[in-house]
């Protein structure tokens, strides 16, 4: 057959055949980051197995860098947001350390600050390098839409304030990092409800919610627990009753989880961590997955912003109360170095949760632990969904019992590569006591709540070569009395 590709007649050794398979007949590279336009029309990504191109077509190729396809995760996570500056022809993101942005009248500015024109006017509400890791982080998740926020702690907070008042209600994972716990607890005394559930017992969770619940908020895999809820499960519980399921995914990131398949309304990051991935700056994120009616009329904190934002709500709220209002925005630089994390992320987390899953099947034959806690391993209840919901990966994180803590704290002590911190998502290998740290001002119940022990160790596991990490925790065991 004969059609006429990006310009020019050509000949098709073959009939009529789909766009996927032209694709592949031509030899065009990284197909996942092409948008085909057939006779006139940009076809839907998905669309190319199962559209056929015959005698006579039109077909244009068009790289996403100008198009609009759906790339790859680990091509978003290059070119998303920012791909090039237009003046300069920079590929790396311009660090704009400016406070505040002129405009050219104050006719202008007024349209500017009432939302009516695209534009930046002062830094505590938007920027332009975090605007570009917020574009990049939403590209990730597939979301309507995301506000970067001064931490992860920041994201959180902003989830809460914006979803729940006094007497409204959270119910949250029992195991929950520490300072959530402790910003509930903040919260619970301006007279919101928090209430705790399993949330790794579906129908618990299901049979818990009732007409003043705001929000459910559930870690992908509990920190420092390290239990895995069903998120796909809660998700339909949530919708069944019109609630809003916030996740963080903090541990997982959106390489190893995808929120969007899963039911989920809001997910939040620490940028912090994995996302960073070598600990340089503290920053959050929050993604609204847009699957969630924030105009139902439940959400009295939304009401306002609702009724000029409609669908973009939640995220309006989350701008204006706790980036704007409050001042909980994130810094230039501290997105620039979110940015350049998130170009490496999905080799680094493949990294992490391989030498994640060696470690912890070595210790757990060591005769110096007294157990070993990862959803990768044999045995553990959790292996089975964590399997599913994140793609035959385990996260990077492992605990580590040692029979009291005395021996927790020589162990870290004798460590020579892993460092003693209180961080994770580093490509260095961490080590943390968190009855000590992270829980110490929870409360006895709040902290057994989280699994953690006097002799627990939370190890976050780094991208080193494995056999040196593997040396390194032996010979620190070996020295341990
Ligand atoms: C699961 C989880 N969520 C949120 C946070 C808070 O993030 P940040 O320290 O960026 O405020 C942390 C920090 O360790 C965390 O582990």
């Amino acid at each position: 057959m004969k059609i006429t590709l990006n310009g020019r007649e050509e000949s098709v050794e073959s009939g009529p055949l789909t766009v996927a398979a032209l694709l592949k007949l031509k030899g065009v590279p990284r197909p996942e980051a092409v948008s085909v336009e057939l006779n006139g029309t940009i076809l839907k990504h998905a669309e190319h197995a199962t559209r056929e191109v015959r005698d006579g077509d039109h077909v244009e190729f068009l790289y996403f860098m100008g198009g609009g396809a759906e790339p790859a995760f680990e091509t978003r996570a290059v070119h998303a947001g920012f791909d090039q500056d237009r003046e300069t022809g920079a590929t790396s993101l311009p660090v704009h350390e400016s406070a505040a942005f002129a405009q050219a009248s104050a006719g202008a500015m007024e349209e500017v600050f009432a939302g009516r024109r695209y534009g930046h006017v002062y830094s505590r509400i938007s920027n332009p390098t975090v605007e570009a890791f917020e574009l990049r982080m939403n590209a990730l998740e597939g979301g309507a839409g995301a506000v970067a926020t001064a931490s992860g702690m920041a994201a959180i907070a902003a989830a809460a304030l914006c979803l729940a008042g006094p007497g409204d209600r959270i119910l949250a994972a029992r195991s929950l990092f520490g300072g959530t716990v402790l910003l509930f607890n903040d919260l619970r005394r301006g007279g919101v409800v928090v209430d705790y559930v399993d949330a790794t017992d579906p129908a618990a969770v299901a049979a818990a919610l009732d007409e003043r619940t705001r929000m459910i908020f559930v870690e992908t895999i509990g920190n420092p627990r390290l239990d895995v809820p069903d998120i796909g499960a809660i998700g339909k519980a949530a919708a069944a009753r019109g609630v809003p399921l916030v996740v963080d995914g903090t541990l997982t990131t959106p390489w190893l989880f995808r929120a969007q398949s899963h039911g989920v309304s809001v997910v939040v990051h620490s940028a912090t961590k994995y996302i960073t991935g070598n600990g340089t700056a503290i920053g959050g994120v929050l993604v609204d997955l847009g699957s969630f009616d924030w105009t139902a009329g439940r959400f009295t904190l939304l009401a306002e912003a609702a009724l000029r934002a409609g669908p973009a709500a939640f995220l309006v709220s989350a701008r204006k109360r706790l980036v704007q209002n409050a001042g909980g925005c994130l810094s230039p630089f501290n997105a620039f170095l979110h940015n350049l994390g998130l170009e490496t992320l999905a080799l680094r987390m493949d990294r992490h949760c391989a030498n994640a899953l060696a470690l912890a099947r070595h210790l757990a034959g060591h005769p110096g632990v007294a157990s070993v806690n990862y959803p990768g391993l044999d045995g553990n209840p959790f292996r089975a969904i964590a399997e599913r919901q994140f793609g035959g990966r385990y996260g990077g994180m492992l605990t580590l019992r040692l029979g009291s803590r005395e021996r927790a704290f020589a162990f870290i002590d004798r460590l020579k590569l892993a460092k003693c911190m209180t961080n994770l998502g580093d490509a260095k290998t961490l080590v943390l006591h968190p009855a000590s740290t992270i829980f110490r001002d929870c409360s006895p119940e709040e902290t057994a709540a989280a699994g953690v022990t006097e002799d627990l160790v939370r190890v976050s596991v780094g991208i080193e070569g494995i056999a040196d990490l593997i040396g390194d925790f032996n010979q620190a065991l070996a020295g341990a009395p």
